[in-house]
């Protein structure tokens, strides 16, 4: 407002009442009234009110989805750069990449490794190659990856690598949520679509083994499996857990920091019952090897052997048995497929079981 209006203003109006606000405020109540004061408090925490729940609605409304993520990190899709669809680009070139789908509008994207002797053979070939292949007697092996990335991750690869390197078929599954799967992670659909998986994998191949790898938290799942399918009069071949993990609070990371600062055990319980507790392992009747390094850092040795220990006590130690690997080797949580020595193990102590 310029002096010029100021200067002219009060000669049209009588003082203090026609004057616009901000004059009449100044100038003719120096100070805002009690009740008024009272007012614009209530009308201030309204609007803040209004506006905290305006944001935090949508924080809350993805509360569980938040948490989902915590337990199961799955919407980390690292590596990005790969198209999940052509695994020849990540030097799988005897791969092929299908969806299957375990119920109606769920569709999970699945890595079809063969055989590496039959990689030449399998240039160029089409699904329904590969779907016939399934049939050639080798045993299929299903792999369960752990938490977060997809059946891309490197350690993955790896593993898909030694296991076909030693003559059998792996499929390798992304769970609800992950990679190009659809639909949402909870313990419950990870079991079923593996136990679907393994029916599916039984029923394709023609009655080939079929044995299920979990990783990670794919350790909770596969046994989980094991146990669902003994539930319904199916024996699981065998069951190779890598990096097992007692249950989803037993998940623990060496420090107390870690557990505290990431929630670990509220959030995990949100969703799971608690994956493979000891109990189930006392369930299982298949052959069963754990495979651990003793540097694991998310998972402890300890408790590994205490699943190992609570496996031994209902089955004897040539159907269950445990590997280790030296700390100093350095594989930490993923990197036991580095392994020179893991081919001729996973022959020898649950291949030819
Ligand atoms: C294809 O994969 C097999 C098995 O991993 C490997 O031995 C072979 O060298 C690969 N071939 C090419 C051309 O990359
Ligand atoms: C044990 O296995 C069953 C059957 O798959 C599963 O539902 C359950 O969550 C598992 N864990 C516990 C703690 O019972």
């Amino acid at each position: 407002m310029s002096s010029k209006t100021l200067m002219s203003m009060p000669t049209g109006f009588p003082p203090g009442n026609k004057q616009p606000c901000s004059l009449r405020r100044s100038f003719t109540y120096p100070s805002v009234s009690p009740c008024r004061s009272k007012y614009w408090f209530w009308v201030k925490s309204g609007a803040f009110a209004l506006c905290a729940i305006f944001i935090m609605m949508p924080i809350l409304e993805e509360l569980p989805e938040i948490i989902r993520q915590r337990v199961y990190y799955h919407r980390i899709r690292a590596p990005f750069v790969f198209d999940l669809s052509h695994p020849a680009e990540l030097a799988l070139n005897h791969t092929i990449n299908m969806y299957l789908e375990p119920e109606e509008g769920i569709s999970l994207g699945i890595w079809h490794t063969v055989p590496d002797g039959k990689w030449k053979e399998a240039q160029g070939k089409d699904s329904a190659w590969y779907h016939r292949s399934l049939k050639d007697g080798s045993p299929v092996i299903i792999y369960l990856h752990g938490r977060t990335q997809t059946r891309a991750a490197k350690h993955r690869i790896g593993v898909v690598n030694v296991l076909s390197s030693i003559g059998c078929h792996v499929l390798s599954m992304d769970y609800r949520g992950y990679g190009d799967s659809t639909g949402k992670p909870t313990e419950e659909v990870l079991t079923k679509d593996a136990v679907w998986l393994q029916r599916w994998a039984k029923e394709h191949s023609g009655g080939s083994r079929v044995l299920i790898w979990g990783h990670s938290l794919g350790s909770g799942v596969a046994t989980n499996t094991a146990v669902r399918l003994m539930e319904q009069g199916v024996l699981v071949d065998g069951v190779i857990l890598e990096g097992a993990f007692k249950n989803a609070r037993g998940a623990e990371p060496q420090s107390y920091f870690y557990r505290v600062i990431f929630l670990n055990s509220p959030c995990s319980a949100y969703f799971c019952n608690g994956f493979s507790c000891q109990t189930n392992f006392t369930k299982m009747r298949n052959p069963l090897l754990f495979l651990h390094s003793e540097d694991d850092h998310l998972t402890t040795l300890r408790n590994a052997e205490q699943m190992y220990q609570a496996a031994l006590s209902v089955q004897d130690d040539k159907r269950v048995r445990m590997v280790t690997f030296e700390g100093s080797l350095g594989y930490l949580h993923n990197g036991l497929y580095k392994d020179p020595r893991l081919p001729a193990i996973i022959k020898i102590y649950i291949l030819l079981r």
